[in-house]
């Protein structure tokens, strides 16, 4: 959909409201907090973050009481609405936002398509000739069994729709490809199974690259590599990211030009060829496979925990960024101002993520060294004494800059071990592939 552009056009930044409740608001917060300008940054529910953050204020309205989300909205005077999570995204929360007149940074339902639905994001890239996995869009087991078992190596098995990142099988064998197909087609996934991508399998190394978009124009964010398995050695369950650090050094500038002209641009032209005006982050998790960089998802917001790496290596402007993003006016010198440090981040989860896990059970922090050095609350609430409290799968994001890995990296283990709650589990090798020091706790 082309924005009918009756969303407000001031140049007022004063108020935000950032939708979403984990690791990425609590970050995306602390970074706009930073702009002068800005007085009041409310979330929408947001976590127990919000409390270490002075211009931040939690509020409760219900996001489908439409009335009352848009009278609240405007007695608060919001000039900006920044929408963390892929699910309202996809409902249209951003196309009714902008039909009441807010600007919003978060592309609209269409836009969003290119994370809810894979096979539609597929299509797309079929369209724009972007490099991709090969792949097939099956909607029956018989259909699915016959493309399995007349391909030469067994297939990846994805849920065509939004499944909270967990729809996704890498298998080993032809036979797992089977089952993983007929237990998605038989309603593991409810409807986002009601249809499955088969996807050749394709190696490499991977990195997520961040487009900020105002539906013409772009600016990129620096590299990023996330920790996606739970276990050490990237071993176990798809998590939604235990760690994360920036730059990717494997991203050359040659490498970094061949994504822009056979990815990100082609992305952005074929969007507008569409007709979708894209005003939000557009996220690429690319493959470097041996015959070059191939884009395994599209998602259609920040990554978590690659935001909370990223945002302390940007300065006070970056809200102007995604102002100028959701009013569709980025200037063509626009660019990020970002410091020439390294990131690093490593996630703290409750005992189990990502399956069963508990909740509810008080954190402890010591004497930590918060000179660059930030602690992001992922899934946490405040309790009756207002103590913080554990809430959720990932619990605290530990991110540090610095001027190397090594640097950084001993830094957050650390302090990590002044950090305490029942169960606490954390990866001990994030960052691995950029430092020499890999035993840092032993
Ligand atoms: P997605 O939810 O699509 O990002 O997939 C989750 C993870 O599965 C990715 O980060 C990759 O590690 C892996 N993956 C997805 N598609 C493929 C593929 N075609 N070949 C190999 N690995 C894949
Ligand atoms: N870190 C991966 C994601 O946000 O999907």
């Amino acid at each position: 959909m082309s924005i009918n552009s009756n969303s407000k056009s001031s140049e007022k930044l004063e108020n935000i409201l950032i939708i979403g409740n984990g690791g990425r608001e609590n970050a995306l917060a602390w970074v706009i907090e930073k702009n002068e300008q800005i007085k009041n940054i409310y979330l929408l529910p947001g976590n127990a973050g919000s409390t270490k953050i002075h211009k931040a204020k939690n509020i409760n309205l219900d996001l489908n009481n439409t009335d009352e989300l848009v009278n609240n909205l405007k007695h608060l005077n919001i000039d900006l609405v920044v929408i963390g999570p892929e699910t309202p995204l996809a409902n249209g929360l951003g196309d009714f936002l902008r039909e009441n007149n807010f600007n919003v940074f978060g592309p609209g339902r269409d836009g969003a398509k290119l994370e809810s639905s894979k096979s539609w994001a597929k299509q797309f890239m079929l369209d724009a000739n972007i490099p991709t996995a090969n792949f097939w869009k099956v909607n029956t087991f018989e259909k699915a069994k016959e493309i399995i078992l007349s391909s030469n190596n067994p297939l990846v098995v994805k849920a065509d729709g939004l499944a909270s990142g967990k729809g996704v099988f890498i298998a080993e064998t032809k036979e797992e490809s089977l089952q993983a197909s007929a237990e998605i087609l038989k309603g593991k996934f409810g409807a986002a199974g009601q249809s499955i991508v088969l996807e050749e399998k394709i190696e490499g190394p991977e990195v997520s690259v961040f487009a900020l978009c105002d539906g013409n124009k772009f600016v990129l964010l620096p590299t990023a590599q996330d920790h996606k398995r739970i276990y050490e050695g990237d071993k176990g369950p798809n998590t939604g990211g235990m760690g994360a650090y920036s730059p990717t050094p494997i991203i050359t500038q040659n490498c970094l030009n061949k994504i822009i002209n056979k990815i990100i641009q082609p992305t952005i032209d074929e969007l507008k060829r569409k007709n979708i005006e894209y005003r939000g982050v557009l996220y690429f998790g690319l493959m470097i496979t041996k015959s070059g960089p191939k884009v395994i998802e599209y998602n259609c917001r920040f990554g978590d925990p690659e935001c909370q790496t990223l945002m302390p290596l940007m300065d006070k402007d970056f809200v102007s960024l995604l102002h100028k993003c959701a009013m569709g006016n980025l200037l063509i010198n626009d660019k990020i101002n970002n410091s020439n440090k390294v990131s690093g981040c490593v996630i703290a989860t409750s005992k189990g993520y990502p399956l069963e896990y508990k909740t509810g059970f008080p954190i402890k922090i010591g004497n930590i060294d918060t000179k660059d050095l930030q602690i992001f609350d992922s899934g946490t609430s405040l309790g009756n004494n207002s103590e913080t409290l554990t809430n959720g799968g990932r619990v605290l994001s530990i991110v540090c800059q610095g001027d190397s890995f090594d640097e950084v990296f001993e830094k957050i283990y650390k302090n990590l071990k002044e950090i305490n709650f029942e169960g606490m589990f954390y990866r001990k090798d994030i960052g691995y592939q950029v430092r020499s020091n890999k035993n840092l706790e032993n």
